[in-house]
């Protein structure tokens, strides 16, 4: 009886602790009665961005990975350095200085507070804006529902973005970053389609992709292209950046840059990737059969990538169950 009860104990844990991280579900359509325009207005501004810069659209679908993987889909990249709160996570070296789309982000919430002050949440900005910059980069092709329901943290540390998993990643580290947010190797890899837009930081790749230490006779990984290589060392300093410095940006997807599209799964077959954990998808047979799928079959990875940002978008979100763990953020950068 008393390893029956126990037993019961342990699943009364398992599931609160299973709520409490998946916890309160989300809905689409959360804001038709309190905020019909919403998401109409979140996506007039997020094409405004991407008119002025496709790259802000790039930026947008990062933040939500860089919110989502780092306490929760809950905004907490968005604010900003406080006397209070001094290192937030967008002071973080994964998003100081690389991360961008603030701007969007701060334009759509202006819109909604004067259409319905203190109604829409920032997380849940963050998650449309996500969403549209992908239907718009993918020319319509990336399209799916957000639901909605997310409520803004009051917590920020710097120290908490080293759980995102960095460039010289290896296969096992990616993996074993991914399961610990419930994400499973075949979201890793559709995920990692990202890769098809936007840009990256020399200083994000030279290091352990050029070898640019030693100045002598500077060999590439292994697994990448020659051509690739030349090209970046052309467009990269020889040497580490220092901090200050010039970093220069290249594009993640020469062939279709500013292009949400399936191109990042040849680039890797081609060895045509910026970061070791780009190339490293290859490293098991699993992984690797799965970008040759997505290479091979771009309608099927346009639905698989759609479903990873809807599955991405809920990890750890705080609902309005009183629960005192989020709010209706005023203004995305600062806490209420
Ligand atoms: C799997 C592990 C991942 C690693 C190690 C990684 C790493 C990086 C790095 C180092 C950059 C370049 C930042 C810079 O120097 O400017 C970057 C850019 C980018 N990443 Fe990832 N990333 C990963 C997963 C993802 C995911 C899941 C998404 C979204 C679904 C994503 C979307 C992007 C986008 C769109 C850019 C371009 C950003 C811009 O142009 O501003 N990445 N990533
Ligand atoms: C953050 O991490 C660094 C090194 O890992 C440590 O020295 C520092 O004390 C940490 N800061 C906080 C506020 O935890
Ligand atoms: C992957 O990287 C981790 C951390 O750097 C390391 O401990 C591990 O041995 C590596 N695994 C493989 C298979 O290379
Ligand atoms: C970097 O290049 C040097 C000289 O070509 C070589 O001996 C060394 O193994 C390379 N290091 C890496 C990490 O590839």
């Amino acid at each position: 009886m008393a390893a029956n009860k126990l037993a019961i104990l342990i699943s009364l844990a398992l599931l609160s602790s299973l709520a409490a991280f998946h916890c309160h579900a989300l809905q689409v359509g959360y804001y038709r009665d309190t905020c019909p325009n919403a998401e109409t207005l979140v996506r007039a501004h997020i094409k405004k961005a991407l008119r002025s810069d496709p790259g802000n659209g790039a930026g947008l679908i990062r933040m939500l990975f860089h919110d989502c993987f780092v306490n929760g889909c809950d905004a907490s990249v968005l604010l900003d350095p406080t006397q209070t709160n001094p290192r937030p996570e967008k002071l973080g070296a994964p998003n100081n200085p690389s991360l961008r789309g603030y701007e969007a982000i701060d334009a759509a919430k202006s819109a909604l507070e004067l259409a319905c002050p203190g109604v829409v949440s920032c997380a849940d900005v963050v998650a449309f804006a996500a969403r549209d910059a992908s239907y718009l980069l993918s020319h319509g092709r990336v399209s799916f529902l957000v639901p909605a329901g997310r409520l803004d943290g009051r917590v920020s540390r710097e120290n908490d973005t080293q759980f995102l998993p960095g460039p010289s990643s290896n296969l096992t580290t990616l993996v074993g970053s991914f399961a610990a947010m419930g994400m499973s190797v075949e979201d890793l890899v559709v995920l990692s389609g990202a890769h098809s837009i936007g840009r990256s930081h020399c200083s994000s790749f030279v290091q352990d992709r050029l070898n640019a230490s030693s100045s002598s006779s500077p060999a590439p990984a292994a697994d990448m292209s020659a051509p690739l290589a030349s090209f970046l060392r052309r467009r990269c300093p020889a040497s580490v950046p220092v901090a200050g410095v010039k970093d220069p940006t290249v594009a993640q997807d020469v062939v279709t840059r500013d292009v949400l599209d399936n191109q990042f799964y040849r680039n890797v077959l081609a060895r045509r990737v910026l970061f070791a954990s780009d190339a490293a998808l290859l490293e098991e047979v699993d992984a690797g059969r799965m970008v040759r799928a997505n290479a091979r079959f771009p309608a099927s990875w346009e639905r698989k990538f759609a479903r990873a940002m809807v599955k991405m978008a809920a990890i750890g979100v705080k609902g309005p169950q009183g629960d005192g763990r989020g709010e209706v953020r005023r203004n995305c950068r600062l806490v209420n």
